[in-house]
């Protein structure tokens, strides 16, 4: 599934690069943050601990293959990944991000999103990127819809988190033969 090989892409002011141990105490410093933790799901916990931290660097979280740390000031501040499908779901892969809080609000997100795709769609055959986005998380729609995704639709009380249930809103861009079909 992750045979393509290993993207780095370097932006306007950014790094999108592989997690190292290194990054460790960047990584507790910015996700041990409520309000990144609000529009994520459980795998991304909170209060976010030392052993959470080494557990995700470990690649006990997520597949590190697909998982970038986006550094910028020469230093992690985030992480973007891609989860990749295969058999009839091949083509497609959902994307998700998240950024230290004192860097919001600048556009770094939207500048990100879109070099990523760029290099990430033809790196692994992509044609379509799909994105979940929990209600009441307007600027991940706008990072969305900035690099071209379309809302197609609301998974109705789609997570349970912190006890309540949520609507998941569902966005994808297509590429390629999806998109011309
Ligand atoms: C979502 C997130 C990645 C956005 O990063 P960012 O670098 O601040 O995003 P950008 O600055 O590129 O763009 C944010 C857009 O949302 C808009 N926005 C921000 N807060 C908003 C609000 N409350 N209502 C409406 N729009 C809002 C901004 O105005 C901007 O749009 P514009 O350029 O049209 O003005 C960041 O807030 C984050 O990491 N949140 C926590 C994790 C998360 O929710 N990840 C996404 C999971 S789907």
């Amino acid at each position: 599934m992750s045979a393509a090989p290993r993207l780095r892409v370097q932006g306007d002011g950014f790094l999108l690069r592989p997690w190292c141990a290194d990054d460790l105490e960047a990584l507790l410093e910015h996700a041990d943050d409520a309000a990144v933790v609000r529009g994520l799901g459980e795998r991304f916990p909170h209060p976010y601990t030392r052993a959470d931290g080494e557990a995700f660097l470990a690649g006990r979280v997520v597949d590190l293959a697909t998982a970038w740390a986006i550094e910028l000031e020469g230093r992690a501040c985030g992480g973007l990944g891609l989860l990749l499908q295969g058999g009839e779901r091949a083509h497609a892969a959902r994307l998700g991000y998240w950024l230290g809080r004192r860097h919001w609000g600048r556009g770094h997100m939207t500048r990100i999103v879109g070099a990523f795709l760029q290099a990430a769609v033809p790196a692994y055959g992509l044609q379509r990127v799909e994105a979940f986005v929990l209600e009441g998380n307007p600027a991940s729609a706008r990072v969305l819809e900035k690099n071209g995704f379309r809302h197609e639709g609301t998974c109705r009380a789609g997570i349970r988190k912190g006890g309540r249930f949520h609507d998941l809103h569902w966005y994808a861009r297509l590429w390629g033969g999806a998109a011309g079909r």
